[in-house]
């Protein structure tokens, strides 16, 4: 069966007084029904910018967007960069959902969290008002809200900020999404709420046979929820693999300084993390080569200057393990090795 989701060849860029922004660059992934695709960078690096276009919600006007963004929908294929903007407004809500990190945001304050959902019911459903508050208390329920009966009759503010991503979570599934995009649902949630919040998303990931996309710049939060991983880097995809892979054998020296950042509980008491030393590159005039080079510690081990003049390829070790970077394989598993406990 085909992916629900398939992303090919799509670049997202934006002009601005200052130039050019390359956002996305020639992004391509997909993602099933029943699968968590996690997208993994540091802040700036594309994540958003490449899964609003997917969604549809970059002003077309003032963007310049290429390339596919294909939902395989049982009536057949749509494409969301190509389709009439009105075509792709039905399909938000219903056939693809997202949430962000804020759900201060998107939660009207006047409105009580019944009320709201309710309406997000309402566009794709007939039934009374009566039905929806009972779809909302079933909803809230099912995304762990204790009393959720009566608490949807209260407002946002009177949520702490887990319970508020709970109703966010409950408000995105109303429908039955096919597809759900989380943008950092859990980067403003302290610890223990984070990962009872994404126990939750893989929770409902299965409960609805969702394709999900989790953004995150926090590697170290994906291993217990994501199925693959893609590796985002100043907007381009530079690393994609299955999660073990990844964690295990890494073919980007960016991702496995994004791994040395991260405490592992394999690793014993002596762990030295190292943060990635420098800033990502601007979008606008991004280096000649590999745009990881002015950070990248292991470029003088490539012959011919190639990382400061050549744009690596991605580069397809396996059908579902691919890398961006001129390395070869024994080097790379001599960096790991030296990186610790890699092979
Ligand atoms: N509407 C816009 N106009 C100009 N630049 C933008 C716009 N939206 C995003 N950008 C730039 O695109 C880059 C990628 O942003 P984003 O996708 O939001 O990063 P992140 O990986 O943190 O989600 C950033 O440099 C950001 O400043
Ligand atoms: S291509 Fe060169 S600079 Fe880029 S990540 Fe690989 S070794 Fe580093
Ligand atoms: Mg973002």
């Amino acid at each position: 069966m085909k992916p629900f989701l398939e992303v090919k060849n799509l670049f997202v860029s934006f002009p601005t007084e200052d130039g050019v922004v390359r956002a996305s660059d020639d992004i391509s992934f997909s993602v099933s029904r029943g699968e968590t695709l996690a997208v993994v960078g540091e802040s700036g690096s594309g994540k958003s910018v490449t899964t609003l276009a997917v969604m549809g919600l970059h002003n077309r006007k003032r963007t310049n967007i290429s390339g596919h963004a294909i939902l395989n929908l049982p009536t057949g294929p749509v494409d969301t960069i190509s389709a009439p903007e009105e075509t792709v407004r039905k399909l938000r809500g219903k056939s693809m959902a997202m949430i962000f990190q804020d759900p201060m945001s998107a939660l009207h304050p006047y409105y009580s969290i019944g009320n709201q959902i309710t309406e997000a019911w309402s566009l794709y459903n007939d039934g009374s008002k009566a039905d929806g508050t009972k779809r909302a208390i079933e909803l809230l329920d099912l995304v762990g809200i204790p009393g959720a009966a009566k608490r949807v009759e209260e407002y946002p503010h009177q949520f702490s900020g887990g319970m508020r991503q709970r109703v966010m979570i409950a408000m995105a599934l109303v429908n039955n999404p096919s597809l759900l995009i989380a943008d950092e649902p859990t980067t403003a949630l302290d610890v223990t709420i984070q990962s009872q919040i994404l126990q939750l998303l893989r929770d409902m990931q299965k409960e609805f046979n969702m394709a999900v996309v989790l953004i995150t710049h926090d590697l170290g939060v994906v291993a217990e929820v994501a199925d693959r991983v893609c590796v985002m880097y100043a907007g381009k995809i530079v690393e994609q693999a299955k999660i073990d892979e990844l964690y295990y054998r890494p073919d980007h020296p960016y991702t496995l300084g994004l791994l040395n950042s991260i405490p592992r509980v394999d690793r014993g008491g002596d762990q030295r993390l190292q943060a990635i030393p420098g800033q990502p590159p601007s979008l606008i005039s991004l280096p000649q080569g590999c745009s990881f080079r002015p950070r990248c510690a292991h470029s003088k081990l490539v012959p011919n200057n190639r990382c400061a003049t050549d744009v690596p390829e991605l580069y397809e070790k396996t059908e579902a393990h691919g890398s961006r970077c001129h390395l070869t394989e024994s080097q790379l598993v001599q960096i790991r090795t030296s990186a610790g406990g890699h092979s």
